[in-house]
């Protein structure tokens, strides 16, 4: 990583299994209902950083921004959903978010970069998955299309927590901790079954 734009493309530690695109078509409602639950909880994510920096403008500034989009995304797969005839399913735990929220430190300052950080992840991991899913999608070209548009999305959110990241903290002590949670990524996302669901 040499500059700022490197840093904004970092790169996951372990690549999703072909397996899983198989997955996801042949189960596609199912996914469709985790998808939507996802895309809330992007929302929330984005909220809870407001609620709990709410003395920094800059960050309450991209966040209103991501969960305006995320709420879009939450919609339009909801009308998806509903087109298909299905709807959406109660709120479940994660448990890939689960495992990695077990890594945030406890100091005040040390969360508040891991928190970026862990969003960051998580949003480059979305961007993976739905690029993913977009391949798989061979005879939908308007849906492929729109897994395409959600890839790229997700990349532009990555992008923004971690430029929050460089707003308030050194980039060495980014690099280093990044590091550190992806490797953790990683191995969370290894330990996990293969299911239809995103993660
Ligand atoms: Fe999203
Ligand atoms: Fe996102």
């Amino acid at each position: 990583m040499e500059d700022i734009a490197g840093l904004l493309e970092f790169k996951l530690k372990s690549k999703t299994s072909p397996l899983w695109p198989q997955k996801v078509i042949a189960n596609f409602d199912v996914f469709l209902k985790d998808h939507a639950a996802a895309e809330k909880k992007a929302m929330s994510t984005a909220l809870s950083f407001i609620a709990k920096y709410p003395d920094q403008p800059e960050l309450v500034k991209t966040m209103f921004s991501i969960a305006k989009e995320e709420l879009e995304h939450f919609e339009q797969i909801t009308e998806l959903l509903h087109k298909r005839n299905q709807g959406l399913k109660s709120d479940e735990k994660d448990p890939y978010i689960q495992e990695l929220l077990k890594e945030l430190r406890h100091g005040v300052r040390d969360r508040f970069l891991d928190r970026l950080l862990l969003a960051a992840i998580v949003e480059n991991r979305g961007c993976e998955r739905f690029g993913l899913v977009a391949g798989a999608l061979s005879e939908d070209d308007q849906l492929k299309a729109y897994y395409e548009h959600l890839s790229r999305e997700e990349a532009k959110h990555y992008g923004q927590y971690i430029k929050l990241a460089r707003l308030y903290f050194e980039k060495n002590e980014i690099e280093k901790r990044l590091m550190e949670l992806l490797e953790a990524e990683a191995r969370i996302v290894n330990a996990l079954p293969i299911t239809p669901m995103l993660h």
